[in-house]
């Protein structure tokens, strides 16, 4: 047998705005399956590195695998082709507010659709069983024709989730994707994460340590961009993270 070749690759990857280095030579592999917590202060670089994780910032050095390709090397339409595959969850969430729930949880499926067949879904858009299941999952049935702008913020987290449902993604990267939810709340999303029978990866932004120990295979701890630890989450203990969060 042999082993499937990782889902993500970083090689001394980085990423400078000006003369900061946001995210600095990060070495990272992630295989099929795995769910990869990514810890540190604010400022640490978590979405610096998930944007490099789903193409939408380029590295500035060192190399970015991601599904079997090197994403410095791809043509846009190769690149959107890799993306369709990458759930996202931004920490700006990317909703269309002027618009209703049901558009916005229809937006995660159009990409795989042809394009006349996703130009009618955006002029005449159907509540149709997959968009409702997904809404039902995170907990907003009721939503489905509600304008988005009239959702609270962590009702607005949950159809960012609900839209990556009906992706069915290859890999997710969440960042801070329970921010604005209450405990339980966030425990529900955070297992919605992996779709049951499907080698899904997962790489999540987190602040709270106890929901990478319940929820995630490994957690990694980024400070000043760098990588300080990268262990499994039963070996992040209170020393650990105590390094992590202590502020210089
Ligand atoms: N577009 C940008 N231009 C300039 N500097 C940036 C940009 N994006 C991020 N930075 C800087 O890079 C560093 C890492 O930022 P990043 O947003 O990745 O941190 P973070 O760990 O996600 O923080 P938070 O927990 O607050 O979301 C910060 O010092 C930030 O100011
Ligand atoms: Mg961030």
């Amino acid at each position: 047998m042999t082993a499937s070749p990782p889902v993500i690759r970083l090689r001394g990857a980085g990423r400078r705005f000006g003369s900061h280095h946001a995210v600095a030579d990060v070495d990272l592999t992630v295989y099929a399956g795995e769910r990869v917590a990514v810890l540190g202060t604010s400022g640490a670089g978590k979405s610096t590195l998930l944007s490099m994780l789903n193409g939408s910032l380029s590295a500035t050095s060192g190399e970015v695998e991601v599904l079997g390709a090197n994403l410095a090397n791809l043509s846009p339409s190769r690149l959107r082709a890799i993306q369709r595959r990458i759930g996202t969850v931004s920490q700006r969430l990317d909703l269309v507010n002027q618009v209703r729930v049901l558009h916005n949880v229809n937006a995660g499926r159009l990409g795989r659709w042809g394009s006349i067949r996703a130009l009618a879904a955006l002029a005449w858009p159907r509540a149709d069983p997959t968009v409702t299941e997904a809404l039902r999952r995170v907990g907003l049935p009721w939503a489905v024709h509600e304008r988005t702008e009239r959702l609270s913020g962590g009702e607005r987290q949950r159809v960012a989730i609900a839209r990556l449902l009906v992706q069915e993604p290859d890999l997710v990267v969440a960042d801070e994707p329970v921010a604005s939810l209450d405990p339980t709340r966030a425990a529900g999303i955070l297992e919605l994460l992996g779709v049951p029978g499907r080698p899904v990866t997962v790489v999540v932004s987190l602040h709270q340590p106890e929901l990478a120990r319940r929820h995630c295979t490994r957690a990694i701890g980024l400070r000043g961009g760098r990588l300080v630890f990268d262990l499994p989450v039963e070996h992040l203990d209170d020393r650990v993270l105590a390094d992590l969060y202590t502020l210089t």
